[in-house]
């Protein structure tokens, strides 16, 4: 298993771009199900969720048809008869999921394995088959599967509320977006996500021939079609890749320029930001303020912050354990909250190895500021902590040393060459080269 060496105290400097959103590119891939005509997405980041979702695909008769350029795709369904999104694809990637209302809707049926928990929470499926079971489908569950049929070949519009306990969901809302395109009817969405990624959806969505109106407010409404057709889109850069480099930046009390930059997508984290002391400032006309170049520059001494993470516009939860790494260093105690996935700390514990105070209490979290951290051998366990133990080794004094890197490579495209361009210290080594990966207690 790959591992990083992090050679800490080196402050980063130049200019790097956003890559697109792997939490817009997934959802967006799957709605090539919805048509037999190609889908082409650009600026598709090269990672190992997008590369399981292209296989996914692929066993769902959507082949992947070859481009010229590697960050576009091109998708096309040539045999709509298979339609079991199997249990050893589902259990590397929860995305999965946002296949079952697209092959529900254009073949009247879909059978996707539940997808399991993960390090960061139990992640259940309850709102996703409220939404599809009030747009008629009869689901249930058999050998660990989700069996969804559409009575007559075809799902109805209907009113739904989507709301749970920890608010709206993302790929809920996608799957029962996606899914009412084809219903007969009207579809609305009470308590639907706002998150940005799902307003990328709804734009690629409008542009196969759907009729949506609302995505990025909590009510989302659909007026059904016959059918949709091929289209292309480019992919919004990703929010929480552009949020991490920030926090590295800061944290290395760096001078950073991030180009393709979706600033507009950001505003809570950036709030934070400058609550902490570091300065996001725009760069040049600010045309699409979701496709900004900005420069990151901060205090010398970090301010202290507080915030809680929630649905969109509230400060995003992908970026919690990232502006934990920073404000270890704060100067005085900061107060984090986490009401998204309450359980996603696990990266509280590696962080104090490296000498960070960190008193947890339930779903919240007081950070008190230290002068330094140490360098240590640490594990990663999800892809945004794992992004949070990186920005903690380039500050830390020392040597660190990050095991299970793999979970970084989900959700960041070569992200030691892309910040040792900017002058980071980062080695990509093999566990066997140091004696093998730690064993789990
Ligand atoms: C998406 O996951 C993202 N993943 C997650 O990013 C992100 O953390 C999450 O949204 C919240 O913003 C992708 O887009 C691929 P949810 P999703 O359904 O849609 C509860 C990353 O690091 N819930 O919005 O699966 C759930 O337990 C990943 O890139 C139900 O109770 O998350 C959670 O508490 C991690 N029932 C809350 O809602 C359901 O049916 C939000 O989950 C669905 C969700």
């Amino acid at each position: 298993m790959d591992t990083f060496v992090i050679e800490g105290g080196r402050r980063l400097s130049g200019s790097l771009r956003v890559n697109g959103s792997k939490n817009a590119a997934l959802p967006l891939l799957v709605c090539s199900l919805l048509t037999d005509q190609p889908v082409t997405l650009k600026d598709v980041p090269d990672l190992a969720d997008i590369r399981n979702m292209v296989r996914l695909l692929g066993e769902l008769g959507c082949e992947r048809i070859t481009t010229p350029e590697p960050t576009t795709l091109t998708l096309k369904v040539h045999d709509a008869t298979q339609s079991h999104a199997r249990y050893d694809i589902v259990r590397t990637m929860r995305a999965s999921i946002s296949a079952l209302g697209p092959l529900l809707a254009r073949r009247g049926y879909a059978r996707v394995s539940m997808p399991g928990g993960c390090s960061i929470g139990e992640r259940p499926v309850d709102l996703h088959l409220r939404g599809l079971r009030a747009l008629g489908a009869d689901i249930t569950l058999n050998g660990g599967d989700i069996v969804a049929r559409a009575p007559r070949g075809r799902l109805q519009g209907a009113k739904i509320f989507l709301g749970g306990q920890f608010g709206s969901t993302v790929l809920g809302t996608a799957n029962v977006m996606s899914a009412a395109t084809l219903a007969t009817g009207t579809t609305i969405i009470e308590s639907a996500a706002c998150e940005p990624e799902i307003v990328d959806v709804a734009n690629l969505l409008n542009r196969m021939g759907a009729r949506i109106t609302g995505a990025g407010s909590p009510r989302i409404t659909i007026q059904g079609v016959d059918r949709l057709n091929g289209a292309e889109h480019v992919v919004m850069p990703d929010r929480i890749e552009a949020g991490t480099l920030m926090c590295a930046a800061a944290i290395t009390n760096g001078d950073l320029v991030l180009e393709n930059c979706p600033l507009d997508a950001l505003m809570a984290a950036r709030e934070v930001l400058s609550t902490a002391g570091v300065h996001v400032s725009e760069m040049g006309s600010g045309a699409d303020p979701m496709r900004t170049t900005c420069r990151v520059t901060c205090e010398r001494v970090l301010r202290p912050a507080e915030f809680t993470t929630q649905p969109h516009p509230g400060f995003p939860t992908d970026l919690q354990a990232q502006f934990m790494a920073l404000l270890t260093l704060a100067d005085g105690n900061s107060i984090i909250t986490e009401r998204v996935f309450p359980e996603r700390f696990l990266h509280v514990a590696e962080l104090s190895r490296m000498g960070a105070h960190l008193l947890r209490q339930g779903a919240t979290v007081v950070v008190q500021g230290v002068r330094k951290l140490v360098g240590a051998p640490v594990m990663a366990s999800d892809l945004r902590a794992s992004a949070g133990l990186v920005l903690a080794g380039m500050a830390a004094q020392g040597t660190t040393i990050v095991h299970r890197v793999y979970h970084l490579d989900r959700g960041y495209e070569k992200l030691e060459d892309r910040l040792c361009a900017v002058g980071a210290s980062i080695r990509r080594v093999d566990d066997k080269e140091l004696g093998g990966s730690p064993t789990e207690g």
